[in-house]
């Protein structure tokens, strides 16, 4: 019974708010995925990634219950999607520890994400080096094929296929080869700042739950075209930020009809152009917001649907963990193998 299913497994770390950023980036994306494969799509709350680098014990417990909450406020449904908390499917560390040992240091300390974040670190632990190979055991465990990630996951992803490969090829065949699954329709989102990404360590973000008159204060301020000094000088949509956002939340005949002409004929000033995507962007989110209230009310909710996630997740982990520990050959309980009869 190895016939080859379609699996779609990501990881998200629990670093607290989701921006418009991730939702637009990333999130839309896996809902998307998720309800073309129904059950088969695994997404999971990294929690034993976030404790690599420096973190707060005292809120990781509010953080990745918020991202859960996050998520299903911005629609994944947890009856199509199996969501769940990776620390509780043990499994996935006792995979990643298989792994450790069949995976050469050098492959490791040569990950880009690896040195960046080193060398930000006053104390670099020896899981910030292991980082990429839990990665692997989080995706290997449940053998999927596509794993829908950033580009910034790349090399991570690169690294899981050779670790499945060698694998298979000392232990017999295992794991398929994933691949990355990256949305070339999902913008990049750029930061309220101007930056070229919308990014939490930067702090130039839009939460999906934060309150509104909070996001119009920060689109109230933002810049937009520099040539636009004057409301009667006319300006030019494709350099401005807000002009970026336009096509993000906007109908598009008010981007085109609106928007675009009016910004050019100086027809509309910035901050009339701004109320204008500030309503778009809050007939977005406002669903999403009323869904979070709904479940700031009601965690069992969310604490439910973690369960149910990590049932249906430790279903596929267990017998494909037992399978590694037969291959890479530990003596499992109840063994007769070594018996003299
Ligand atoms: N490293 C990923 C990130 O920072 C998160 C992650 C952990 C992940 N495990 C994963 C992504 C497995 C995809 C598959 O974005």
């Amino acid at each position: 019974m190895m016939a080859a299913m379609k699996r779609v497994f990501s990881g998200i770390q629990p670093s607290g708010e989701i921006h418009i950023g991730n939702y637009l980036g990333a999130i839309k994306n896996w809902i998307a995925l998720g309800e073309r494969l129904g059950k088969e799509a695994f997404f999971s709350i990294v929690d034993y990634h976030a404790i690599t680098q420096s973190y707060d014990p005292s809120s990781l417990k509010k953080r990745t219950f918020e991202a859960a909450l996050a998520n299903i406020a911005a629609g994944l449904d947890p009856e199509k999607v199996t969501l769940f908390v990776q620390s509780q499917v043990p499994e996935h560390t006792e995979l990643a520890w298989v792994f450790t040992t069949q995976t050469p240091v050098g492959d490791l300390t040569r990950m880009t994400q690896y040195k960046d974040k080193a060398r930000r670190q006053a104390f670099v632990g020896a899981g910030l080096l292991m980082y990429p190979v839990l990665q692997a055991a989080d995706i290997l465990l449940y053998k999927a094929d596509t794993v829908p990630v950033g580009e910034d996951q790349l090399q991570h992803i690169e690294l899981t296929r050779e670790i499945a490969r060698r694998f298979n090829a000392r232990f017999g065949e295992t794991f398929p080869e994933p691949q990355a699954y990256i949305n070339k329709d999902a913008p990049r989102v750029p930061g309220i700042d101007g930056a070229a990404k919308m990014s939490k360590s930067v702090g130039n973000t839009i939460g999906t739950l934060e309150a509104p008159d909070s996001i119009w204060e920060k689109l109230r301020t933002a810049p937009t075209d520099p040539a636009r000094v004057r409301r009667s000088d006319p300006g030019e949509p494709t350099r401005c930020l807000i002009w970026r956002y336009h096509t993000y939340f906007s109908d598009p005949d008010l981007v085109q009809n609106v928007v675009e002409p009016e910004c050019r004929r100086a027809g509309i000033g910035c901050v009339e152009c701004k109320r204008l995507l500030f309503d778009a962007m809050m007939r977005e989110l406002e669903p999403i917001q009323t869904r979070a209230d709904h479940l700031r009310r009601h965690p069992e909710v969310v604490m439910d649907a973690l369960e149910d996630g990590r049932k249906r997740a430790s279903e596929v982990a267990k017998p494909v963990m037992e399978e590694v520990r037969e291959k890479v050959g530990l003596l499992r309980p109840g063994d007769a193998a070594l018996s003299s009869r």
